[in-house]
């Protein structure tokens, strides 16, 4: 009889401190989440480079290469040299903006202006002649 009530006021107290803590989690998660009006993704990170050619060698080429040749280690990187699939300009331009597999999304890091510019500076170099520029609207247009 005893111990019946023992495990009972444990089983109580277990309760009481689980209670305690989920509340205090909701707390601290109200104060310090996402909130309604705030957006969900950090804004944190932006490049701040402008020409294509010094985007391309501080974002691209740490995947790509310097030759933009690509590599196969711990992932694939395609080649980007002389790459036909370069030649419809929405298509580079959509992989960078949002990305595809493993290569990343750069929409929320660059500006509008540095995203044409490392996509007009990849078709114009490394092997690949498409001189039709992206501008700055077709950059808006491929943003989701
Ligand atoms: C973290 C590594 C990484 C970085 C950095 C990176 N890429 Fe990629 N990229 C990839 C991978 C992996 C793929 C293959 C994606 C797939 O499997 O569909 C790819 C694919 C591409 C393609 C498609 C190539 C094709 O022939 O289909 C283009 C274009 C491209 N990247 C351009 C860029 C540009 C421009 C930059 C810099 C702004 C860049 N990448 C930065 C990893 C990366």
């Amino acid at each position: 009889m005893i111990q019946g009530n023992t495990s009972r006021r444990t089983a109580f107290a277990i309760a009481i401190s689980e209670a305690l803590s989920l509340l205090s989690f909701t707390a601290y998660a109200q104060g310090t989440g996402p909130s309604a009006t705030e957006p969900a993704l950090s804004q944190g990170f932006r490049f701040f480079e402008m020409s294509g050619k010094e985007l391309f060698a501080n974002v691209c080429q740490g995947c790509h290469m310097s030759d933009a040749k690509g590599a196969i280690g711990a992932g694939t990187y395609p080649s980007l040299v002389a790459d036909r699939k370069l030649e419809a300009s929405g298509y580079p331009l959509h992989i960078v903006v949002n990305g595809q597999r493993g290569m990343p999304p750069f929409g929320a890091m660059m500006s509008d202006d540095q995203l044409a510019a490392v996509v007009n500076y990849l078709r114009t170099h490394f092997g690949n002649n498409y001189r039709d520029a992206v501008t700055s609207e077709d950059v808006k247009a491929v943003r989701r």
